[in-house]
């Protein structure tokens, strides 16, 4: 049988923070049940297509999940249990934000059979989450962490941004000094990304934010690598740590091309070599429900040569690299087959090693990436 994950997505925020251009919202909260409702309608359309799946992970991502009430949570998973396969479940993540958990909610979470939470922290400086509009301070980051750890959840994720507004490398240096003191079980630790149009891009744009430069923030980032893993985590994606068996099996399985479904405005799935992505707009996705069909907004065929690509450029995003039995098991053919030339090139000039099992980047190749990457195109 094949396994796949599942993906739920929650688009409501209590408020907007300033880097963010996830599909999500404040001030909706008037449809949060008639989203609840049309998630489940969704999730009813797949029931013949998935009589022969088994789902093997699920993440309930936003957004911020931990808005909306622990009720609808629990709705949304039983309809999963009762409707789909999930006798090999092994992973439940959901994403939460400090603020805005109580332990009724945690435990909520906990009878539903959630076993992993991902927690947005960002940064434990006041004056910084206050710059990147969080909703938070730092105490009330120890309160929700609390929270959690009463009800019961050992396997805990903590998001941090590095390179904000002001943020020195002495500042990165207390944020991981936190880290070592709460000792989660995985760390995602990414560099911040200024996108297009969200307030804080705005503000840069008016010159009105002094962000660290290049090297301070790739100092930032050894910084960041060396001291997790001093502390014991093992690093085994960019931006991705985790102590030993703790790696997130979701995301795993996006990095692995690997099938999943996506439920919710604007989640993308991959299903049966095809990739396709839903309506990124309530109206659209409520009238297509309405219909009875798939909110679909586009898709498109993934040949075989374009899955070894993709296999090949996220294998070199895991640290471990290309896993070549993996690889053969898959494709029926050794990775050289496909590659042996430009594999040989970058041996050569250092950016790749390789050995029995694997392929992967050089610290030299981890700055060069895109170098080799291109290389991997079919
Ligand atoms: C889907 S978001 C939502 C998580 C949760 N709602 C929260 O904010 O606490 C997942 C993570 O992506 C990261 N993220 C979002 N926007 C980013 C940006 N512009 N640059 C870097 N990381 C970003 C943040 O660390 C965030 O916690
Ligand atoms: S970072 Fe999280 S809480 Fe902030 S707007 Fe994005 S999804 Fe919402």
């Amino acid at each position: 049988m094949k396994e796949i994950g599942l993906y739920i997505h929650i688009p409501f925020c209590k408020k907007k923070c300033y880097y963010c251009d996830f599909t999500s919202f404040s001030g909706k909260d008037n449809i949060i049940d008639k989203y609840i409702k049309n998630l489940i309608k969704e999730l009813s359309l797949y029931k013949d297509l998935l009589k022969d799946s088994s789902i093997k992970t699920i993440f309930i991502g936003g957004g911020t999940p931990s808005h909306i009430d622990g009720k609808d949570i629990e709705k949304v998973l039983a309809f999963v249990k009762e409707n789909f396969i999930t006798i090999n479940l092994e992973e439940v993540t959901i994403e939460v934000n400090p603020g805005t958990l109580d332990l009724e909610k945690a435990n909520r979470y906990k009878k539903a059979g959630i076993n992993r939470i991902s927690m947005g922290v960002q940064t434990l400086n006041d004056q910084h989450l206050k710059s990147i509009g969080r909703i938070h301070t730092e105490k009330e980051f120890y309160e929700s962490y609390n929270i959690l750890k009463t009800a019961g959840f050992q396997n805990i994720n903590l998001d941090f941004i590095f390179g904000l507004p002001d943020e020195t490398i002495e500042d990165v240096e207390k944020n991981l000094e936190k880290i070592r003191n709460i000792k989660p079980a995985h760390i995602s630790y990414y560099g911040l990304i200024l996108e297009k149009d969200t307030y804080l891009d705005k503000l840069a744009n008016k010159g009105m934010l002094k962000f660290p430069d290049e090297s301070e923030e790739r100092n930032m980032y050894y910084l960041i690598k060396n001291k997790l893993k001093n502390m014991g985590y093992i690093h085994y994606e960019i931006s991705n740590f985790a102590l030993q068996d703790k790696e997130c099996k979701h995301n795993l399985l996006y990095w692995n091309i690997e099938a999943y479904i996506g439920v919710g405005i604007s989640s993308h799935s991959y299903f049966k070599n095809r990739r396709y992505w839903n309506r990124n707009n309530f109206e659209d996705y409520f009238l297509d429900l309405d219909k009875g069909i798939f909110p679909i907004e586009s898709g498109e065929d993934i040949h075989v040569n374009i899955e070894i690509s993709e296999f090949c450029i996220m294998g070199l995003r895991l640290t471990k690299g290309i896993d070549k039995s993996l690889f053969k098991k898959r494709f029926k053919k050794d990775v050289d087959y496909f590659f042996k030339k430009k594999i040989e090139k970058h041996l050569k000039n250092g950016l790749l090693i390789e050995d029995k099992n694997f392929i992967k980047l050089t610290p030299k190749g981890l700055d060069l990436s895109n170098m080799v990457e291109v290389d991997f195109l079919l």
